[in-house]
């Protein structure tokens, strides 16, 4: 099959893989399912929580040439999980590529009050344990997971030596990633959060969601056989809804780092934090520059954000 679709044209070769992509009715999931459409993955499912505005992205992707299916799928209500299990378990052996993508920022990027910073860790951060408890068993052998982080959640984001130390540690347990978000919606609560624990004093609440799902892939990793591997990422900083259409990267080309690891990535590559151009970054290295993006483009980004 040859698809004339711009600078990605090129032959492609049929891949017989189911894969499952969150939060993909717009954004970054929906340039991942078309990108995996464009690679020939046979099976694409592009979930969203709402229906309508799920079938209208893969209506408007249908119009383009390609083909995923839709199922809803809200990540923080279990029972939307468990029927799209039973959905899976009736029509495929199993999923091999699952995209945790969807997310959400805070309504306040400056300062959350205490049910937002909750909600926030919640979508960004729990549903992954749900994820993980009805969809993992659905994970064929050498299966490809990709926790889509940020560069928010890089551990050199945190200041507070206590819990970098913690974090840092090789035997780490879900029970210590949340005492660590416990601690932080705590001091929102309380009002005792301290700007100083952070690199930036702005978006706290998505640093702890973005840094709490990257310690929590290296557990899942950790606990996972099967050959299965999971990744986090940070995708590039992107115009999308989330960052009010600021951004270096369209959704296309952010798309490109996400179906690396759920296609090209050699199987060996295992719990580690990727960058957007497919390189590997050292989760653990608080000393590390990451900060890529120019101070204009940063600060129209802050104001825009802010407003
Ligand atoms: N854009 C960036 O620069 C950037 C940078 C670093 C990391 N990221 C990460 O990249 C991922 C995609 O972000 P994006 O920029 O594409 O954001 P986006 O345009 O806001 O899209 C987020 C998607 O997640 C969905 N979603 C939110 N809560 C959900 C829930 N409870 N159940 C199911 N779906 C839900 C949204 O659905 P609705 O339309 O129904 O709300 C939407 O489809 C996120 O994990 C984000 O944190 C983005």
């Amino acid at each position: 099959m040859i698809r004339q679709s711009g600078i990605k044209s090129q032959k492609i070769n049929m891949i017989d893989k189911v894969a499952v992509v969150t939060g993909a009715n717009k954004g970054i999931g929906y340039g991942v399912v078309k990108e995996l459409c464009r690679r020939g993955v046979k099976t694409v499912y592009l979930t969203a929580r709402d229906i309508k505005r799920g079938t209208d992205a893969v209506a408007s992707l249908k119009k383009e040439g390609y083909n995923p299916k839709f199922h809803q799928l809200e990540i923080t209500d279990e029972e939307s999980i468990k029927k799209f299990c039973e959905f899976i378990k009736q029509q495929h052996k199993g999923i091999d590529i699952l995209i945790n993508n969807a997310a959400v920022t805070q309504d306040n990027f400056n300062a959350p009050l205490y049910e937002d910073a909750k909600r926030v860790i919640d979508v960004n951060f729990h549903t992954i344990i749900r994820i993980e408890k009805f969809i993992f068993p659905l994970l064929n052998d050498n299966a490809r997971v990709v926790n889509v982080s940020s560069d928010c959640g890089h551990l050199s984001k945190l200041k507070n030596k206590y819990w970098i130390e913690r974090l840092s540690r090789k035997d780490l347990t879900l029970e210590d990633v949340e005492e660590f978000v416990n601690w932080f919606l705590d001091s929102v609560n309380n009002k005792t959060l301290k700007v100083e624990d952070f690199k930036w004093n702005i978006l706290h609440a998505y640093v702890v969601s973005k840094i709490a799902l990257c310690a929590y892939t290296w557990i899942q990793q950790r606990k996972i056989d099967r050959g299965i591997s999971i990744n986090a990422l940070h995708p590039g900083f992107v115009t999308t809804s989330m960052t009010r259409n600021c951004g270096l990267l369209s959704v296309e080309e952010a798309s490109d780092a996400p179906v690396y690891l759920a296609l090209d990535a050699d199987q060996s590559l295992k719990g580690k934090y990727i960058w957007f151009d497919k390189t590997e970054k050292d989760w653990y290295d608080v000393d590390i520059d990451i900060d890529y993006v120019d101070p204009d483009t940063f600060q129209d980004f802050v104001e825009k954000m802010s407003a």
